[in-house]
């Protein structure tokens, strides 16, 4: 990995949540910069590229646009392979950028602030998700809660940080009952809702004097029904090399949980360096690199989906 630039948005903080038209607008403003920065840093010129991959799908659709018209424009000009990549894909990829790496077959937690899925991984070209939520995904309850505790967005890593001061077991939320290796979270986030109402009632000052218990008690019931299913995936699976990826990966409650249960249960236990787990451009370029053995390219008709098929 010679360089792996991020470019953050500050804009979306004010609102809660994020703006997809500021969000494409800061795409369009960072795109140029950014790339300059990466190749700065990597000390290589646009031209010593093999190819150029960038994500296609899923994700919002003004900033999918900004980076494939992008890519597809120094394809172009560079007369380089253009290469179309998933975003879930790439994060459960992720896993093989650094060593030590899984070996195949291995089972993959992806959690992040749109998806959580549990993926069966055979090989960088067989992956297949096995179980997913069926309406809020997992980063979503870590920032749909934090804005009860009124925190800002986006609220997951702040829950982490005061969760690390907190009592997990202060508090209990209702856990869902769902089949097989799917999940569901809408259920927790109204469980907070109704809890928190009822505690205001009673006290103002509530969430202010239990933030840190509040906090590791949300943590924790996330944490805990997405073990719950990753355990479930192994033992029907009977596949033990075990990841987790995805932006919620990043928390170090769930990191620590993972290896705790991956100890007492005999798996092989991997996860993504930090600033692989959040969005970053490393997890595209490896999804690339597998691609660009393969030879799968796309040529220059084709168009981000904000929702694709896996
Ligand atoms: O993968 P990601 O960076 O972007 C998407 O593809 O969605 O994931 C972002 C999500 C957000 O919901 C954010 O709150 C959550 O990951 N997140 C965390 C932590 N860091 C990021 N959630 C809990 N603890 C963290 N430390
Ligand atoms: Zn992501």
């Amino acid at each position: 990995m010679l360089s792996n630039y991020i470019a953050n948005q500050k804009v979306h903080e004010q609102y809660g949540g994020v703006v997809p038209e500021l969000a494409s607008r800061a795409h369009l403003q960072n795109i140029v910069p950014v790339v300059d920065a990466a190749l700065h840093t990597a000390g290589c010129q646009l031209q010593t590229a093999d190819a150029i991959a960038f994500t296609q799908s899923p994700g919002l659709i003004g900033s999918l646009l900004v980076g494939a018209q992008f890519a597809k424009s120094l394809s172009l000009a560079l007369d380089k392979p253009l290469i179309a990549v998933h975003h879930m894909q790439a994060h459960v990829l992720a896993n093989l950028i650094e060593d030590p790496k899984p070996e195949f077959p291995f089972l993959c937690l992806t959690v992040s602030g749109g998806h959580t899925q549990i993926v069966l991984a055979k090989s960088p070209y067989d992956l297949k998700v096995i179980g997913e939520t069926i309406d809020d995904a997992a980063g979503e309850a870590f920032d749909k809660s934090a804005k009860l505790l009124g925190l800002p967005y986006p609220g997951g890593p702040l829950i982490d940080k005061y969760a690390q001061q907190g009592n997990p077991k202060a508090f209990k939320f209702a856990e869902p009952q769902i089949p097989e290796l799917n999940f569901s979270f809408s259920g927790l986030k109204t469980s907070v809702l109704y809890f928190l109402q009822d505690k205001k009632k009673k006290d103002e000052k509530f969430v202010e004097k239990n933030l840190y218990d509040l906090c590791a008690s949300v943590q924790l019931a996330i944490i805990t029904i997405l073990l719950k299913k990753l355990k479930k995936a192994v033992q029907q699976t009977g596949v033990k090399n075990v990841c987790i990826a995805g932006g919620v990966s990043a928390n170090s409650g769930l990191r620590k949980a993972f290896k705790e249960l991956g100890e007492k249960q005999g798996w092989e236990t991997y996860i993504p360096k930090f600033e692989y787990c959040t969005d970053n451009a490393a997890m595209i370029a490896i999804t690339g690199y597998y691609k660009y053995l393969a030879v799968e390219f796309v040529d220059l008709s084709v168009s981000p989906s904000a929702r694709a098929e896996w």
